[in-house]
C-alpha cells in the first residue's frame, strides 16, 4: 500500500473517532469497456458487432455513439466528473470489471495489460487518497503477477495473496465492522475458460474460501458486502443460464444455485451485494421461506454499448453508514449521449430512495418495490424502472405489454434459474408462490391447480 494512502486512512480513522461520524460514500463504477481503437478508421472494432454498421459509428465519432465501447475521452470525462463530485467522506471505490472492450479479446496479453494499466493510472490519479477495489470481469486479463503489481497500491498483502492465484480477496475495514468480499465470478462462469481444468480447480477453491470468510465474519460480528462482476440471477432478455450476447460471463447453473444457497445461509451478515455485468440499472432479491432476505443492486455500465441494447453511461455514488455498512441511498449520475449538443455534461439521474419513494434500502422495501413494478393498476413505477434500466436512453415503454412487465418482475425476484423459468411460464403460480405464507394465496393456488389440471 502506498504510504500517503495509509496516512490518509489513519487520519480518517482518527477523525471518525473524534466526531463519531457515520455517513460515508463510495463509488461503484463498472463495465468501462475501454476501446483503444475507438473511432480509429482502420479498426473501430468496439463498434462493429452490435449493429454491424461500422460506417455509422465512425461518422458520429467520439463517445457520442451508442454502438461503440468507451473511448479514452469518455473514461477521462468520467474520471474528471468523479474527482469534481468527490465528497469529503469518500471511503473507497468498487470497480467491478470488464475494464476492456470485448473487441480486444484477440489482442495480445501484453496489449491488454497496457490498456488496463492506462485505466488504472487514471483511477489512481482520480482517487489519490482512496482505495479502489477491483473485481475481474470476463473481458479482463486473468489474475497474474503483473496485475498484482498494478493493483498493490490498493490491496493489502493478504488480499494480494488470494488475488494472484484466484482473482478474489477480502478487505477488512479496520475502523468499522464492514468486510468487503470481492469474488472472481469468471471462475464460476461458462465460456471457453470452463474447459480448463485449473480453472475449475480454482473455482472450487473460491467456494471453500468464501464459506470460510463468511463463517469468520459471522464469528467476528462483521457485516459483509459481496462484490463481483457477475452476480446471481438472470438477464431478463435472455434464457436463464445461457451465455448472453455480452460474450458470456453468466454463472453456470450449479454456481448460480450454490451462490444463492450461500447468500441465504449468510443473509444475516450480508449488508449488500454489488454487481455489474448486465449493462443495466436493476436489482435482484433473494428469498428464504418466501421472505426477502437479501438484495443485490446492479450498477449500469460506463460504456454506452450493451448486449443487444444501448444505454447512457452511468456512475453511481453510494451513501452508507460506514460503521455498520448499512446502505442509505445512492445517487445515479449519467451522461446523456444522444441529446448533448457536443458538450459533455454529467448530471444526476436520480436518487434511489426519493425516486421510488423508499423509506430505506432493505430487502423488504425492495420487495415492495418489485410488487409495484409489476402492478397493473399503476404503470408509473414500472415506467420509472424501465427508464432507469437503460439510464434514460429513450425506450418506448408502450412496447412492454403485461407479459413483458411480468418477465422483468421474474428477473428481479427469481434469481434461481429454474424458478425464473417457472415464473415466466406461469404468471399465476408466480403470484401464488410469492405469497406462500399467506394461506388465502395457497388456497387460490390449489384452486388454480385443480382448474388447470
Ligand atoms: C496507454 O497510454 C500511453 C501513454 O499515454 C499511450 O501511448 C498508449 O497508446 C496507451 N495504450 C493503450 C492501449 O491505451
Ligand atoms: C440526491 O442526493 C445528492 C447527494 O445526497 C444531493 O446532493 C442531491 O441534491 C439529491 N438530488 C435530488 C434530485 O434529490
Ligand atoms: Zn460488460
Amino acid at each position: 500500500m502506498n504510504p500517503s494512502r495509509v496516512l490518509v486512512y489513519i487520519i480518517g480513522l482518527l477523525w471518525l473517532h473524534l466526531t463519531d461520524a457515520k455517513i460515508g460514500y463510495f463509488w461503484h463504477i463498472t463495465d468501462l469497456h475501454y476501446d483503444p481503437f475507438h473511432n480509429s478508421p482502420e479498426f473501430h472494432r468496439g463498434c462493429k458487432h452490435s449493429r454491424g454498421n461500422t460506417e455509422h459509428s465512425h461518422r458520429n465519432g467520439r463517445h457520442r455513439d451508442h454502438t461503440c465501447d468507451s473511448s479514452w475521452s469518455l473514461i477521462q470525462s468520467a474520471a474528471a466528473f468523479m474527482s469534481e463530485r468527490h465528497p469529503d467522506t469518500l471511503e473507497f471505490v468498487l470497480w467491478t470489471g470488464d475494464i476492456l472492450s470485448s473487441s480486444m479479446e484477440h489482442m495480445s496479453e501484453e496489449f491488454k495489460l497496457e490498456a488496463v494499466r492506462n485505466v488504472t493510472d487514471v483511477l489512481s490519479r482520480t482517487f489519490s487518497s482512496q482505495f479502489v477495489f477491483p473485481a475481474l470481469g470476463h473481458n479482463d486479463p486473468p489474475p497474474s503477477r503483473r496485475l498484482v503489481d498494478m493493483w498493490m497500491q490498493w490491496l493489502p498483502t493478504e488480499a494480494l495473496r488470494t488475488f494472484e492465484t484466484g482473482g478474489y480477496y477480502t478487505i477488512e475495514q479496520s475502523h468499522s465492522k464492514l468486510r468487503i468480499v470481492v469474488l472472481n465470478s469468471v471462475l464460476w462462469a461458462g465460456g471457453a475458460a470452463r474447459s480448463d481444468g485449473s480453472h475449475s480447480h480454482r473455482g472450487r477453491a473460491q467456494w471453500d474460501w468464501l464459506e470460510d470468510v463468511l463463517l469468520e465474519a459471522r464469528k467476528k460480528k462483521e457485516m459483509v458486502y459481496l462484490v463481483a462482476h457477475a452476480g446471481p440471477g438472470v438477464e431478463e432478455r435472455h434464457n436463464a443460464g445461457s451465455s448472453s450476447a455480452s460474450g458470456g460471463g453468466e454463472l453456470i447453473p450449479s454456481a448460480n444455485a450454490r451462490l444463492l444457497h450461500i447468500i441465504k445461509g449468510f443473509s444475516d451478515i450480508i449488508a449488500g451485494q454489488f454487481y455489474g455485468h448486465r449493462h443495466a440499472d436493476t436489482f435482484r432479491l433473494v428469498y428464504r421461506d418466501g421472505r426477502p432476505v437479501s438484495w443485490a443492486l446492479l450498477a449500469p455500465s460506463l460504456t454506452p454499448r450493451g448486449a443487444g441494447s444501448i444505454s447512457n453511461p452511468g456512475l453511481r455514488l453510494y451513501k452508507f453508514d460506514s460503521n455498520t455498512g448499512k446502505v442509505l441511498d445512492y445517487t445515479q449520475y449519467y451522461l446523456d449521449v444522444t441529446n448533448s449538443r457536443g458538450e459533455v455534461h454529467w448530471a444526476v439521474e436520480y436518487n434511489l430512495t426519493q425516486y421510488y419513494g423508499l423509506r430505506e434500502v432493505s430487502a423488504t422495501s425492495l420487495d415492495a418495490l418489485a410488487d409495484k413494478i409489476r402492478s397493473h393498476n399503476d404503470r408509473g413505477v414500472f415506467t420509472k424502472y424501465i427508464t432507469a434500466l437503460r439510464v434514460r436512453h429513450s425506450h418506448d415503454i408502450s412496447d412492454c405489454d403485461s407479459a413483458c412487465v411480468h418477465v422483468h418482475y421474474c428477473a428481479i425476484t427469481r434469481a434461481d434459474y429454474h424458478e425464473f423459468r417457472a415464473c415466466v411460464r406461469n404468471p399465476a403460480s408466480a403470484l401464488a408462490s410469492r405469497a406462500a405464507h399467506n394461506s388465502a394465496a395457497i388456497l387460490l393456488h390449489a384452486i388454480l391447480i385443480l382448474l388447470t389440471s
